[in-house]
């Protein structure tokens, strides 16, 4: 069983990015330029939030974050919004999810500029990443990609299953591993809330991407010997031993589930950090094409 790392395989991509800033700085450009919009109070939100403040400064981007209290109106927001659209200082503007209920996320979302838009949610980018054509991959399934890619993982051809349908996680990584490519050419299942014998979907897997959000779902019994499983679970579970008070479990009962892989992710320090490395990556790319 071979760990996927994606602590250190994400340093090396954010040493690349850092070298790539220092360059373009040498050479009379501006950093590149990450905004975060937060609204309201939720820890885990918050938590995001100052990781990708701190990775904005690890490779010398220029970053800020603007907090709002869930009182803000939607048309408020969506007036900081179109600013900022317009503010050519700024490469990239994430607004971190989700939303206080009185506020439409898709409204949110589709305002942003596409090309400003790194989380790639908006539709625009959605549509192309689906058609495989050049886009803003939303940055989980990009770093999954990404992960696959540098362990050189051969996924030709290969049966995926993908537990979950989010937009933000399994459609999108669905749909990558669809399309031609390697990492890519999957024969893809979607299995979520109502599909029905799960474990007969996930037994025939050569690959699983767990995103389902529930702690330890994915058991010993239901996957096959020399599976690669990818976890992209972080559920916040009460933990009085810890000195935060909570530890993250993953969607996969890691234990069990790893001495029968060829290849799998701890949680954490597997999708986690390589997420937050594609959206730098995404950010990187929005400035290039700005210029
Ligand atoms: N909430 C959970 N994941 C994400 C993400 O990748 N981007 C944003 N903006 N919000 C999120």
């Amino acid at each position: 069983m071979i760990l996927l790392d994606g602590k250190k395989t994400s340093e090396a991509i954010k040493q690349q990015i850092a070298s790539e800033v220092a360059e373009m700085v040498a050479n009379g450009l501006r950093r590149p330029k990450l905004v975060a919009i937060l609204v309201g109070e939720d820890g885990a939100s918050k938590t995001y939030v100052n990781n990708k403040e701190k990775a904005c400064q690890d490779v010398g981007f220029d970053s800020e974050v603007l907090r709002y209290p869930d009182t803000i109106t939607e048309g408020e927001l969506l007036a900081k919004i179109r600013e900022i659209n317009e503010d050519e200082g700024v490469d990239g503007l994430i607004v971190q999810l989700p939303l206080p209920k009185h506020i439409d996320e898709d409204k949110v979302i589709n305002t942003i500029s596409p090309l400003k838009d790194v989380d790639g949610f908006h539709a625009s980018n959605v549509g192309k990443m689906v058609l495989g054509e050049p886009s803003f991959v939303s940055a989980t399934p990009y770093g999954i990609m990404a992960m696959l890619e540098h362990y050189n993982i051969d996924t030709k051809g290969k049966h995926c299953v993908v537990l979950g349908r989010s937009n933000i996680v399994g459609r999108p990584i669905a749909n990558l591993l669809s399309l031609k490519g390697n990492p890519g050419d999957c024969t893809v299942t979607i299995c979520h809330s109502r599909t029905k014998n799960i474990e007969q979907h996930t037994r025939m897997a050569d690959i699983i991407i767990a995103a389902i959000g529930t702690p330890h779902f994915l058991k010993e019994d239901m996957v096959k010997e020399g599976a690669v499983v990818v976890d992209v679970g972080i559920t916040r579970v009460p933990d009085a031993t810890r000195p935060k008070g909570y530890r993250i479990v993953g969607d996969v009962d890691f234990e069990h589930v790893a001495p029968k892989c060829s290849y799998i992710t701890p949680v954490p320090g597997g999708v986690g950090p390589m997420t937050i490395v594609s959206l730098m990556r995404n950010t990187l790319q929005a400035m290039k094409q700005h210029k």
